[in-house]
């Protein structure tokens, strides 16, 4: 296998003709800017989460955003969030001028640690961002009793279901991704959506910035296109089998691995899990920091392009410490490629690679 295997990339966008086709009417129509497929888009998304409307934007990033200004969070107030995610959430929080008060995570699931969340409220806190890592649901019940508005952030998780509750229904406001990685992909795009109509309203009037009686702060232009929307829609129509095959491609994977050491992926009793990332745990390499960059490549050699889950854990950019879960995961934490668009040869590929490694 080494150096004849084709490389395999930790990620790669289930494209097919739906889509393709669904992109070039879009073209045919000359109608490329927001338009009346964002329309059908937010519809869409929002009969998925079985919500009232959505509001799509350019990014996830803003999404998170707009998020917090329709709250009306800002310079006074204190929003928590989990160290252990990718930057969106703080740069959300900083951009509002929000104080970010990170907590640690539950090292078993990798989200946030409803525990630790509970001893950093206080009388400022106004919102907590919880975003669902990898595709499991974070502990959605724990988190509501702690009685501070959530938001759910769903970019790495939709149609998981954890604590008897759907992801992206607890919330106050929803925000979804569609990063050309991300479970359901549009290239770039985002979206809030949420139940209460006039936060809705809030986020609309951020995202038109022109033609209006009178400018709305911080408004600017946010807008989706069609073209974005219209890949979405493609693949929220066929979403469920994209979440089948991930189920199918996770039950391999955890079969290759049966009794060797990586510590696989937890599903905790009354969760699903819809395996956006195939995550495990090597513990062993908790005080060999390196170790983990080592076997990256060997990966590599294999053809297998695996990754650290997570570039570097938020309190780490914060100069802050007293975070040993979030800096586990960091040190142990390995992602191994799981798509719907892996072919049949590629998963055989991936899984000799697992079995010649820990075997
Ligand atoms: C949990 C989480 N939230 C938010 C985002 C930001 O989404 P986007 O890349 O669309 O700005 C990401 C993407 O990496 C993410 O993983």
């Amino acid at each position: 296998m080494i150096g004849t295997a084709r490389m395999i990339p930790h990620s790669r966008p289930s494209i097919e003709a739906a889509d393709i086709r669904a992109a070039t009417d879009v073209l045919t129509s000359r109608q490329l800017a927001q338009g009346g497929i964002v329309d059908q888009f937010e519809r869409g998304m929002a009969a998925y989460f079985g919500l009232p409307g959505g509001v799509a934007v350019t990014s996830g990033t803003v999404a998170l955003e707009v998020a917090l200004r329709v709250l009306g969070i800002g310079t006074q107030d204190e929003v928590l969030l989990p160290s252990y995610v990718c930057a969106a959430p703080l740069l959300a929080v900083q951009r509002v001028g929000a104080m970010p008060r990170v907590v640690d995570i539950d090292l078993d699931t990798f989200n946030i640690d409803p525990s630790a969340a509970r001893q950093a409220v206080t009388s400022k806190t106004k919102a907590i961002i919880v975003p669902h890592l990898f595709g499991l649901s974070a502990a959605l019940s724990d988190l509501h009793a702690l009685g501070v508005p959530i938001i759910e952030d769903c970019a790495q998780t939709l149609g998981a279901v954890g604590q008897g509750r759907s992801v992206g229904s607890a919330g106050v406001i929803t925000v979804c991704s569609f990063y050309a990685t991300k479970p359901l992909c549009a290239g770039e795009g985002g979206m809030v959506l949420s139940r209460d109509e006039s936060l809705l309203e809030r986020a609309r009037r951020l995202r038109e910035y022109d033609e209006t009686p009178s400018l709305y702060p911080s408004a600017t232009n946010l807008k989706m296109t069609d073209l974005h929307a219209a890949i979405g829609l493609a693949q929220l129509n066929r979403f469920g089998s994209f979440l089948e095959r991930r189920s199918a491609l996770a039950d391999e994977y955890r079969s290759a691995l049966s009794g060797a050491t990586p510590i696989q992926p937890l599903v905790p009793s009354g969760y699903t899990h819809t395996y956006y990332r195939f995550v495990v745990r090597l513990p062993d390499l908790a005080d060999h920091p390196d170790e983990l960059q080592d076997l990256i490549g060997r990966f590599e050699t294999q053809g297998l392009h695996c990754r650290k889950p997570v570039f570097r854990s938020l309190h780490r950019y914060l100069e802050m410490e007293g975070f040993p879960a979030a800096e586990e995961a960091e040190r142990t934490a390995l992602s191994i490629p799981l798509y719907p668009a892996l072919t049949d040869e590629e998963v055989a590929q991936i899984l000799l690679a697992l079995r010649a490694e820990w075997s």
